[in-house]
């Protein structure tokens, strides 16, 4: 089997990249990581790569004269590094129309909210004022839209009363561990299609864990 060379990424701590890393690690999961990129130098994420032994490069924005320079240095860093498919985790700059059409239904992203609630950042603090019972994550296909594309995975998580946003991002986050392994193996596998603004599933087994309930949260 032929597993799809996923390129991660960062901008910061990297805990996305290392469920992403420990999933990549069992060799009959449908996809490897060949590159993890970060924009700051300084991303926790960047060591973590470095001990699973994944090559690293990091590309500063703020040596590029605008986003459609940063994006072709990308474009050009991730197909060097021999990547067919990209993992936003945690990523914090917005790519261009020109990048997301070059690379069309080959980029994930993953949201600290149930997608389309809460877009952008502050997504927690945005749930408590809204006061919903229920948050989550979403892991989707990117549009060139902040926080928009086709849904593959999203898990509940309940709010409780005593909430702050930082409670709520850490039950959301062991959420978000679980969610992109299981995103990725769906597309890696070819089992999540894009239909319109909408992924269809097939009805194999491992896709019933594609929305985990509030218990298990
Ligand atoms: C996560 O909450 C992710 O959903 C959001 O940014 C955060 C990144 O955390 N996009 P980490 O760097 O993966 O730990």
């Amino acid at each position: 089997m032929a597993r799809l060379k996923c390129a991660v990424l960062i901008s910061g701590r990297g805990s996305n990249l290392q469920a992403l890393l420990e999933a990549c690690a069992e060799p009959a999961f449908p996809a490897e990581i060949v590159a993890v990129v970060s924009n700051r130098a300084d991303a926790g994420g960047l060591e973590r790569a470095s001990a699973a032994g994944i090559a690293t490069r990091v590309i500063d924005h703020r040596e590029y004269e605008g986003r459609d320079a940063f994006d072709a240095a990308l474009d050009s860093v991730l197909r060097e590094m021999g990547s067919e498919f990209i993992c936003l985790a945690g990523f914090m700059r917005l790519l261009g129309s020109a990048f997301v059409a070059a690379w069309s239904d080959r980029i994930l992203n993953i949201h600290p909210s149930l997608l389309p609630a809460f877009k952008g950042l502050d997504s927690h603090e945005q749930a408590l004022a809204a006061g919903v019972r229920l948050s989550g994550c979403t892991v989707h296909f990117v549009r060139a839209e902040l926080d928009d594309g086709p849904i593959v995975v999203q898990a509940v998580v309940p709010i409780h009363p005593d909430d702050n946003a930082e409670r709520l991002a850490a039950r959301v986050l062991e959420a978000e561990h679980r969610c992109y392994p299981l995103a990725l193996r769906l597309v890696a596998e070819g089992r999540a299609r894009i239909d319109g603004a909408r992924v269809v599933l097939d009805d194999a087994p491992g896709a019933k864990g594609v929305m985990i309930n509030p218990e298990s949260g």
